[in-house]
């Protein structure tokens, strides 16, 4: 049986053994997190929230699985990968079976739209509405529909520069900040509360034709998101 992890380093290891999408498509974004931000999301679900040990959890967007793969590690009950795209699924898949925790997880080739239901937390790194217009909104609506908790990643503030010039540093990896005022009223609007909003340094390698630079690093906000069921009560 899988060994629960605990130490956070050991859950970064872990999730850096999780490939980058061999073939990604533009559209998609399918852009792979960083095991450093999804390892810093992981913990705060699991050790300052508990919303992973012996949670359903669900990934929306799950791609290769890093998340997903990382809340079974720490000891979801059960945990659900859904994407689009059947290659980004069968490599979770398989991703799942070399780190052992293919046993309690189910995966789910489809459109965000097609699942219904109820949910303890919902982890989602959704393309940002970059190449696919409001692509981000509809992720946003969708979870606050399933989910009592919601971890959500967005593009960050480029105006503080005092955030980012300490997130650059390294010397710390993850700050407390103030959500866009675009997001508030928006997560507002769908029945969501927003309970904190934490800065972080996202890296994504050169992938597209398009992309000018070897490496874009480049400030994300981790959202921690009451749903519509849980802000009510
Ligand atoms: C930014 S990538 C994140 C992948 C993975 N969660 C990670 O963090 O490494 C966004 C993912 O959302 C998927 N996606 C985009 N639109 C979708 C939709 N409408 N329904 C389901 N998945 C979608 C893409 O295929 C892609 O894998």
């Amino acid at each position: 049986m899988q060994k629960r992890l605990v130490r956070k380093l050991d859950l970064e290891n872990a999730i850096s053994e999780i490939p980058l999408h061999p073939a990604p498509k533009a559209h998609l974004e399918q852009y792979t997190i960083t095991p450093q931000v999804a390892a810093e999301m992981l913990y705060i679900a699991t050790y300052v929230n508990d919303d992973i040990i012996d949670k359903t959890v669900v990934d929306l967007g799950c791609g290769t699985g890093r998340l997903v793969i990382g809340a079974a590690l720490l000891g979801a009950k059960q945990t659900i990968g859904v994407d689009l795209d059947k290659v980004a699924i069968g490599l979770a898949q398989k991703n799942a079976e070399n780190m052992g925790v293919e046993e309690k997880m189910f995966w789910i080739t489809a459109d965000l739209d097609a699942i219904h239901g109820t949910f303890d937390t919902i982890m989602q790194n959704p393309p940002f509405g970059v190449r696919t217009r409001r692509a981000d909104r509809r992720f946003i609506e969708k979870s606050l529909e399933l989910g009592d908790r919601i971890y959500s990643i967005h593009k960050g503030s480029k105006h503080n520069r005092g955030l980012i010039k300490r997130l650059r540093s390294g010397g710390t990896r993850c700050i407390p900040t103030q959500p866009s005022p675009f997001l508030e009223r928006f997560i507002g609007k769908h029945g969501g509360r927003i309970r904190g909003v934490y800065a972080m340094m996202m890296e994504i390698p050169y992938m597209f034709d398009f992309h000018s630079k070897k490496k874009h690093r480049f400030v994300v906000d981790l959202y921690v998101i009451d749903g519509r069921h849980t802000s009510k009560s």
